[in-house]
C-alpha cells in the first residue's frame, strides 16, 4: 500500500490518479451522503404534471439548507443545481418550463459540495405508469452499474469495469453510449481518471486503495450514437431511443468498495 506522510495538501498518484487517505473517505462520506439525500427526497415530487424548473429549486434549497453548496451551479456556465433528463434525453438535460409526464423515465443527476468534498450521483424515476420496455431499460441500466461496482477492488483494472457494463448490456440487446464517461472526484469535480463503461478486461489503470470516482453508464435501448442540442448541453440519442442512467461516487478500499452515495431508495422498485 502507498502512504502519504507529510502536508494535508499532499498527495500521491499513480498514473494521474489521487491517492487519497483513509481520513478523506469521511468527506466523501459526508458529501455523498447529502447528494443521495437530495435524490431520496426528489422522490415523492417526481409525478406526473411536475415542473423541472420546480424540481431544480426544491434540490437546490435542500443541499443549501443542509449545509451544501450545489456544484453544478455555475459549473461550465450551467445555472441549475440538477440535470433532469427525460427519456430519448441521454444525460445534461436542462431544467425548465417542460413539465413532467404521465409515463417518462427520467434521470435527475447532481452534484454537492460539503466541505470541499464532492458527492456525484444520479438515478431514474419512473413517472406515474410506465411502459414495460421503459422498466427493463431501468433494470438493465442499474444492473449495469452493480456488474461495473463488483468489479471495484484493489487490483482490478478500469478495464474490467467497463468490460463488465458492457458485456452485460450488449448481452441484453441495448447500448452503451461512448461520448460520456465517469470521472475521479474529491475535492475535484471532475477529475483523472475517465471511467469508460466499455473496455476490456485487464485494461487501464489498476485500482488501489484511496481512488475516488463515479461510475454513471448510461444505456440506450437503440443505437449508442448521441447528439448535443444548441442549448450547449442537452444530450439526446440520435434515434431517438430511450435512454437510462445511474451514477455513484465511490471509493476503493484496501479490500473492495466503499459507495459513498448509497441510499434504500437507490433503484427504484418496480
Ligand atoms: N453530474 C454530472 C456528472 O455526472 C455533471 C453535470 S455537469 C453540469 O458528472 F454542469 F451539467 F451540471
Ligand atoms: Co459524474
Ligand atoms: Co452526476
Amino acid at each position: 500500500m502507498e502512504t502519504v506522510e507529510a502536508s494535508a495538501e499532499a498527495t500521491t498518484r499513480t498514473h494521474g490518479i489521487k491517492l487519497h487517505k483513509p481520513e478523506d473517505f469521511e468527506g466523501m462520506r459526508r458529501a455523498g451522503k447529502l447528494a443521495a439525500e437530495c435524490l431520496d427526497m426528489l422522490t415523492p415530487h417526481v409525478v406526473p404534471g411536475a415542473n423541472t424548473e420546480a424540481l431544480d429549486k426544491l434540490a437546490r434549497e435542500f443541499v443549501l439548507d443542509h449545509g451544501g453548496l450545489p456544484a453544478c451551479l455555475g459549473y461550465r456556465g450551467y445555472n441549475h443545481t440538477v440535470c433532469i433528463s427525460p427519456n430519448h434525453v441521454v444525460c445534461h438535460g436542462i431544467p425548465g418550463e417542460r413539465n413532467l409526464r404521465d409515463g417518462d423515465i427520467v434521470n435527475i443527476d447532481v452534484t454537492v459540495i460539503v466541505d470541499g468534498w464532492h458527492g456525484d450521483t444520479s438515478r431514474m424515476y419512473p413517472v406515474g405508469e410506465i411502459a414495460p420496455k421503459a422498466r427493463r431499460l431501468i433494470d438493465i441500466t442499474y444492473e449495469a452499474l452493480d456488474l461495473g461496482l463488483a468489479q471495484v477492488k484493489p487490483g482490478n483494472t478500469f478495464g474490467d469495469i467497463g468490460w463488465a457494463i458492457q458485456q452485460y448490456v450488449e448481452s441484453q440487446r441495448c447500448s452503451v453510449v461512448r461520448d460520456f464517461c465517469g470521472h475521479g472526484l474529491g475535492r475535484v469535480f471532475h477529475d483523472n481518471p475517465n471511467v469508460l463503461h466499455f473496455g476490456r478486461k485487464g485494461e487501464g489503470a489498476v485500482l488501489k486503495p484511496g481512488m475516488f470516482f463515479t461510475v454513471e453508464p448510461m444505456v440506450n435501448l437503440g443505437k449508442p450514437q448521441v447528439k448535443v442540442l444548441n442549448d450547449g448541453w442537452t444530450a439526446v440519442t440520435r434515434d431517438k431511443s430511450l435512454s437510462s442512467q445511474c451514477e455513484h461516487s465511490v471509493g476503493v478500499t484496501e479490500d473492495g468498495i466503499e459507495i459513498f452515495t448509497a441510499s434504500p431508495l437507490f433503484r427504484p422498485k418496480f
